[in-house]
Formats: C-alpha cells, structure tokens, sequence
C-alpha cells in the first residue's frame, strides 16, 4: 500500500473557549501553568486567552507570551483595532481574530450588513498584518453563513494578507459532510492552511473536525476534555487518539502529541477549572478502561485488544477491573491478585456471590468492599496494614487556620507531620500525604461525603480515591459520626492498600 503520511497541527484553546466555559475562570498563575503542560503535550499553538476582556487576562497572556514555549501563543481578537492592539500590548506575535459571517449574527447581534462584515474583515486583517503579525482569521458561524458569502470573505481576507483561515462551526450545526465542503471551499478560496473550530452541540465536534482534515484542513482546534462554551468543543484527546488510531485507508495522520501525557494533562486541567470529567468519556473518563462484566474481564485479561481498542499505556493509563454484578471469576481473581490475595475456587465463589448480590441490591462495589468481602470469606485479617495511625490531632476555629498532627507507623518507623488546610479535613488529610510522602508517592484523587442519616449527630461515609505516581489507584471506604476522623480512616485504608499493590508490584518487577 501505497501510505501517505500527513502531519496535522493541534491549536489549543482550553485558555480561551475551555476557559469561556460556564462557571470556570482561571487565575494567572493557573493560566500559567496549564500553558505549559500543554506545551510539554506538544500542541502547536496554545491560544492563551482574550487580551481585551481584563487585567487578570493580560497579565496571564503576558506571562505566558514571555515563558519562551516551544508552541505558538495566540491571543483571541475581534476584528477591530482595539482588540488587536490589546493583543500587541500583551507581546503576542500571533493573534486569532474573528468576524460574524452569517445573517443571523450580523442581522441580531452585530445588526450590519455583509458588505460592513466583509471591509471591517479585510482591515482588521490588513491592520494586524501592518503590526507584524502572524494572522489566522475566523469567520465566526461560518457553518451557517451563506456559503457563497462565506467563501467571499475567505478569499478577501487571503487578499489581505491573512496567514491561515478557521473554519468556526460556533454552534455545532455542521454536519461532517458540510464541513468536508465548506473546507475544500476555502482551500479553493485561499490556497491558505485551513483549521477546523468545532462546538458539541450535536455531539458531532470531533467527527467535524475529523471530516474537515480529511477534506484538506491541516489543523483542529481543539480543547483539553472538551470543555468550552455549551457542551463545549473537540476534545484534544479524542481527536488526537482518534487520527493517530483509526484506519484512514492510505493516509496515515500524525501529530506532535505525546500521547502518554495525555491523562496527566486532562487530570490537570480538570482539576485546575473544576469540570469534573464525566466517567464514560473516551480516553480520559474513569471507565475508558474498566472493566466489570466476565465476558470483557475474561477476554481483556487473556489479551487486552479483544475490548480495547486504545492501548491504556499510550495515553498515560491502566486497565481496570472493577468488581460488580456482571463480573466473572477471572475477573475477581485478578483483582485480589493485584493485592497479593489468592482465594481458592470455593472462596472465589463465595466472594463473587456476595459481590452479585450486592450489584442486585443496586449497590456499587469498590476494591475496599471486594477486600473486606474477600477478609471475611477467607477468614483472615493479616490484609492492608503496612501503615498504621499512631496519633491524630487537629484544630478548627474563626480566625485562626485549620490544622492537623498526624503520626504514622510505617514498617517499624515512625513519621510525624503538621499540615494546614481550608478546614480540618483538608489539613489532616494534608498532613497525611506529607507524613506518608516521606515514604511513597501518594495523591488524592477523589473526595466524597456522604450523611448517612439526617441531624447534627448523624453518621457520616466518607470514599476516597488515591493514586500512586504510576497511575494505580486504591479506594478506602469508612461510616463514623467525626467527619474528621473518619476522612482519615478512610485515607488510612487507601493508602494501605495503594502499597500493598505497590509493594506486590515492586515484588514481581513490574
Ligand atoms: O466558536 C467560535 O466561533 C469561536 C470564535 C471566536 C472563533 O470560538
Ligand atoms: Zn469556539
């Protein structure tokens, strides 16, 4: 076969759409930093932000326009002299600027002709260019502009010296087809490197973006998780894996992703904006490799391309087993394997009945109740206890910061540690980590509270979700009446089963 090989740039604008985002704002210092895991991700241009719209804003373009990145910086811009200067004073050299295209824009919103739309175009372009810049010109709506219009004004701004065109579907009404038309329009129009801006809205951004490229555009805009305005636009990750992955016929398409950072990098920015990730998103959702039923568990365990079709590992990941009301007994076996445990035919029975019946009752089963389940079964105790609490103390008050001592025992040592936090469990979940990081890499990665029963005295389940530096995650799972206390029993419980699954891990070499 006869393979072309075609190179594809990714623009990130998780700073600027996944930023405008409903209900997240970033700080500078935030911005900053996620600017440069996205160039450590290797995107080839980060679009920063929105220079006009505020001080925090252009203080954290300007960091970032100066922190020498290997990609490029644009900066968002109307298409007016304004916006375009707010991009220059903040020492951008790459500016993105942008003009509603269709009537029901310029007729609602900008309430002026095509003929204006089309002048303040071409001198905004003009304008940016006489600035010294490197231009990339959006028609905003161009999906549902009129398509002999839109193609005018493509060919208009090429005249005026743009250096790329963007192709926004703003509302996510394209279809992969159009945008595949509109795309050969603009090359046709412009003979310039095209990109492909797409919104959710129908759940069709990615397929869009992908139908563009394969229709000539060179480039997508695209987002960490997805997030953006509404349902939000491509997702980087999605459309990375996916024109690296899937069978294109002849071409093969590349990018300059390293696909193992993948997971760090959508962890990051969701942890940073506070958009959670929805648990069934693909690459990146906590169930993209998990696995619960025997049928999957069975065939992924003897060879893992039967129900994956992303290699885990390429994108920064692990396959999970999960246990539940679908799983079978390769599956429970290969779980308490991972802890060291290995039951008998009978106990694996046993284990798997209660753990269907718990699935029957509508209830959720997480390794802490697969263990306990497996404790009892068994009859042993000798599970999860490298770590021991030795001494917990903490205070809370008005005025004064909320702390915590913690003292652990690990292995015969002892390990002390103090820790401040946005209140008690904060802190002494804080003090925890210090106290255990001495030893191990330990990271919180989910916290969840939950009132069992109603009124001031009333019982408390506290689940938390830690993970080690490899990307092994253990849960622990406690029901007290101190909020506190029982936050740090649950962290107890996890942290002792992440290093017994380390501990086992290190034992077989892996
Ligand atoms: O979706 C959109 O139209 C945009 C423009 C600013 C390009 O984000
Ligand atoms: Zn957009």
């Amino acid at each position: 076969m006869n393979e072309k090989v075609r190179q594809v740039r990714i623009f990130d604008t998780t700073l600027r759409d996944g930023e405008q985002t409903p209900g997240v704002a970033l700080k500078p210092v935030h911005k900053l930093q996620i600017a440069r895991r996205l160039d450590a991700l290797g995107v080839d241009s980060i679009e920063a932000g929105f220079p006009i719209i505020s001080d925090g804003e252009r203080e954290a373009i300007r960091s970032i326009a100066k922190e020498g990145l290997r990609a490029e910086v644009f900066g968002l811009a109307r298409a007016n002299k304004g916006d375009i200067d707010a991009a220059i004073g903040v020492g951008l050299k790459y500016v993105h600027t942008f003009i509603a295209t269709s009537d029901i824009h310029l007729n609602y919103k900008l309430k002026i002709t095509r003929e204006q739309a089309l002048d303040k175009a071409i001198d905004a372009v003009q304008y940016a260019k006489s600035m010294g810049l490197i231009v990339e010109f959006s028609a905003e709506d161009a999906t549902r502009t009129d398509r002999a219009f839109l193609k005018k004004v493509y060919g208009a701004v090429a005249g005026a010296g743009a250096d790329r065109i963007d192709i926004p579907d703003t509302v996510g009404y394209s279809t992969p087809f159009y945008i595949a038309e509109i795309t050969r329009d603009a090359i046709e129009a412009t003979g310039l490197p095209i990109s492909v801006h797409c919104h959710n809205d129908f759940g069709l951004a990615v397929a869009n973006a992908i139908s563009g490229i394969q229709a000539g555009a060179s480039c997508a805009h695209v987002t960490i998780n997805g997030i953006g305005e509404r349902a939000g636009n491509a997702s980087l990750e999605e459309l990375v894996m996916a024109i690296q992955s899937l069978n294109f016929g002849e071409t093969k398409y590349v990018t300059n992703i390293n696909t193992r950072l993948l997971y760090d990098a959508s962890q990051f920015v969701s942890k940073l904006t506070g958009m959670k990730v929805q648990a069934n998103k693909a690459v990146v959702g906590d169930n993209a490799f998990a696995h619960e039923s025997g049928i999957h568990t069975h065939g992924v365990l003897s060879n893992p391309l039967t129900y994956e079709a992303i290699s885990p590992e390429s994108v920064g990941r692990k396959t999970v087993i999960v246990p539940g009301k679908h799983s079978g007994a390769h599956g429970i076996y290969a779980e308490l394997a991972g802890y060291g445990i290995s039951p008998n035919k009978e106990q694996v029975k046993a284990i798997l009945d209660e753990v269907k019946g718990i699935g029957d009752r509508g209830g959720h089963v997480t390794d802490v109740d697969l263990l306990s389940i497996a404790q009892r079964v068994m009859r042993t105790q000798e599970f999860a206890t490298l770590v021991r609490l030795e001494g917990f103390s903490g205070a809370t008050g008005i005025g004064t910061m909320p702390y915590a001592f913690v003292k652990l025992e690990i292995e015969g040592k002892e390990y002390k540690e103090t820790a401040y936090g946005n209140g008690p469990v904060d802190a002494a979940l804080k003090a925890m980590q210090k106290a255990i990081g001495k030893r191990a890499h330990v990271n919180l990665k989910d916290y969840k509270l939950e009132a069992i029963s109603g009124g001031s005295d009333s019982q408390c389940e506290v689940t938390v979700v830690v993970e080690d530096k490899f990307g092994n995650e253990a849960h622990g799972k406690m029901k007290g009446e101190d909020i506190t206390i029982t936050s740090v029993n649950a962290m107890l419980q996890a942290i002792n089963w992440l290093m017994i699954k380390d501990m086992i891990n290190r034992r077989r070499g892996g």
